[in-house]
């Protein structure tokens, strides 16, 4: 499967390494009004995580990280907290750009990009383009992404190759409609992991978790540390993966 460990650190050496981690990044809005502050300020500090969580992941040899920054239906929210969202989601990618590249990481962003403020859109293309021949870990930003949406615009994507005579109906299959989702090159995530404690999707890679391993943690984003990454990466590890065939033990000689 390809995953990698860790050698050399103590008690984490034995942990098998999730290829791909997909995170939820759920619970800034919460952890503000806990304290009597403004939602953004929230916001604000779970930036502060995923700078963490991005630097972990790289350090603990996960191949690709995929981060749910914003939702299709996150536009639904108050028009401050949107152009907030969005001003920081530009201003972080900013400021993190420089140490991305440092840290051999490989940005791409995944969503409806085209309908993202034309500053945002010019700074992703900069940052895919600048990071695209790194070999380490690859960041994963899922911005005005919704799964239902990626679904859809692959089956439009689909359809305009029927329509020009491409493909043949009949040969639309799993794979093929698997290569038609915004970034296809990935491994399906392996861990999908949901800080906050709510214990829903809320509309998150819908097709590629199909067997990831569903870990939700009560911890909000804005508090969450390595620790908690690597308390999340030991319970991968006491799960056992079937993928909806039998394990060794229990089948039948
Ligand atoms: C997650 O935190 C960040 C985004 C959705 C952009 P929330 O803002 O959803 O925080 P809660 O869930 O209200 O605490
Ligand atoms: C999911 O969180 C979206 C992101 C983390 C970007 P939400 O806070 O929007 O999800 P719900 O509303 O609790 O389902
Ligand atoms: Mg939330």
């Amino acid at each position: 499967m390809g995953e990698s460990n860790i050698s050399g650190e103590g008690q984490l050496a034995d942990l098998q390494i999730p290829q791909h981690i997909a995170i939820i990044m759920d619970g800034n809005g919460r952890w503000a009004t806990q304290r009597g502050l403004p939602r953004m300020q929230g916001h604000l500090e779970g930036h502060k995580a995923t700078h963490r969580v991005v630097e972990a992941c790289a350090e603990l040899g996960v191949g690709v990280l995929s981060i749910y920054a914003f939702s299709v239906e996150n536009w639904q929210r108050p028009a401050a907290e949107v152009t907030g969202l969005m001003g920081l989601i530009e201003q972080a990618l900013r400021e993190e750009l420089d140490d991305l590249h440092r840290n051999n990481i490989r940005f791409i962003a995944s969503g409806r990009l085209s309908e993202l403020p034309a500053s945002l859109q010019r700074l992703i293309v900069e940052a895919q383009e600048r990071t695209a021949e790194n070999p380490g870990l690859v960041l994963n930003l899922l911005v005005n992404y919704g799964g239902r949406a990626e679904i859809a615009d692959a089956a439009q994507a689909l359809a305009r190759r029927v329509k020009a005579g491409e493909i043949d109906p009949d040969h639309i299959t799993e794979e093929l409609v698997a290569q038609h989702l915004y970034a296809p090159q990935l491994p399906e995530p392996d861990m999908l992991l949901r800080p906050g404690g709510e214990m829903r999707m809320s509309n998150f890679l819908l097709w590629e978790i199909a067997y990831s391993e569903i870990v939700v943690m009560p911890v909000l984003w804005p508090d969450f540390t390595k620790e908690h990454l690597i308390e999340a990466i030991r319970e991968y590890n006491r799960r056992q993966r079937r993928f909806g065939g039998v394990t060794t033990d229990d089948a039948l000689p």
